[in-house]
């Protein structure tokens, strides 16, 4: 598929995902959200794609927000539209992705950028890079899951402070809060992410795609998260996958998993 905003490449079963407009500090409009979400479907069938890696082109952002030119004449009906769509169509989206999204944070994070690298699955970011939702110094807030996933990652009393103070805080920052697992020299994000992608691809595919379900399930209103995990560990023992990591095991050899 063809894509204006967005690149896309794939190589040793991994999508990277490079969000591409650098001049406008990579900031998602809607058409950019509309791609990311299609790049995102079509992965999800795509049996060449085992990990997702979403980083954004140039060394100074990975994502600098929302599209602030698209919404300053909106109304609240419109706001609020625009929220619930982006939150369908890409944040919750690539929070429930059945296969693990990596960010590579290069840069500015900002608004729906740190919203995007909060909805992967983990991050991990360059030493320049620089995280906030500064929405309150708009008159907004945060709409893409932000008051949400900032709390669950900093814990409340942090988010609450970055939120209402609408200020950054740089890599260094971010790992001591937990909000990126790893922080890198700016040319050795992407290899070291690949070498991370790489590990996780060793194992099973299958069980790999069960345990973001488990783990999600506990930020789920409603969803018992241990049920959950008793569901998924209970459905992996019906896999060619565990059927080849126990006799690999058991017979002294590295598994050579299905995916199935
Ligand atoms: N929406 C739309 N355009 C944006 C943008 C955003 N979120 N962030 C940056 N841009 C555009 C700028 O308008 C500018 O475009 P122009 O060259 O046509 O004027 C271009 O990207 C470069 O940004 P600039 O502000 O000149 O870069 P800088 O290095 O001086 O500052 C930031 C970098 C990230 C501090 C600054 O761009 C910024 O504060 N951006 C908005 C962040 C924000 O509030 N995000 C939350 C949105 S809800």
């Amino acid at each position: 598929m063809s894509y204006q905003n967005i690149l896309e490449n794939i190589e040793d079963n991994i999508l990277t995902i490079t969000i591409n407009r650098p001049k406008k500090l990579n900031a998602l409009n809607r058409e950019t959200i509309q791609e990311l979400h299609n790049a995102f479907k079509s992965a999800k069938t795509n049996e060449e794609v085992k990990v997702v890696i979403i980083t954004g082109s140039g060394e100074k952002a990975f994502v600098a927000g929302a599209d602030i030119s698209e919404f300053a004449d909106y109304s609240p009906k419109e706001g609020k539209r625009l929220a619930a769509d982006g939150q369908e169509k890409l944040f919750n989206y690539v929070a429930n992705f059945p296969k693990p999204v990596i960010a590579a944070v290069n840069g500015f994070a900002l608004g729906g950028g740190l919203e995007l690298a909060m909805a992967a699955h983990f991050r991990i970011a360059s030493e320049n890079a620089k995280m906030g939702l500064p929405e309150v110094s708009l008159g907004l807030i945060p709409g893409y899951g932000g008051t949400q996933r900032l709390p669950q990652l900093v814990g409340k009393g942090r988010a609450m402070e970055m939120i209402m103070t609408a200020g950054m805080i740089d890599a260094s920052q971010a790992l001591q809060y937990n909000l990126v697992n790893h922080v890198t020299e700016v040319d050795e994000l992407i290899e070291f992410t690949e070498n991370m992608a790489g590990k996780i691809m060793k194992n099973s595919t299958v069980a790999v795609s069960a345990a973001i379900k488990a783990v999600n399930a506990n930020y789920e209103d409603g969803v018992n998260g241990f049920e959950t995990e008793i569901n998924e560990f209970g459905r992996s023992f019906g896999t060619d996958d565990f059927k080849e990591g126990t006799s690999a095991f058991l017979g002294k050899r590295k598994a050579d998993f299905p995916g199935k």
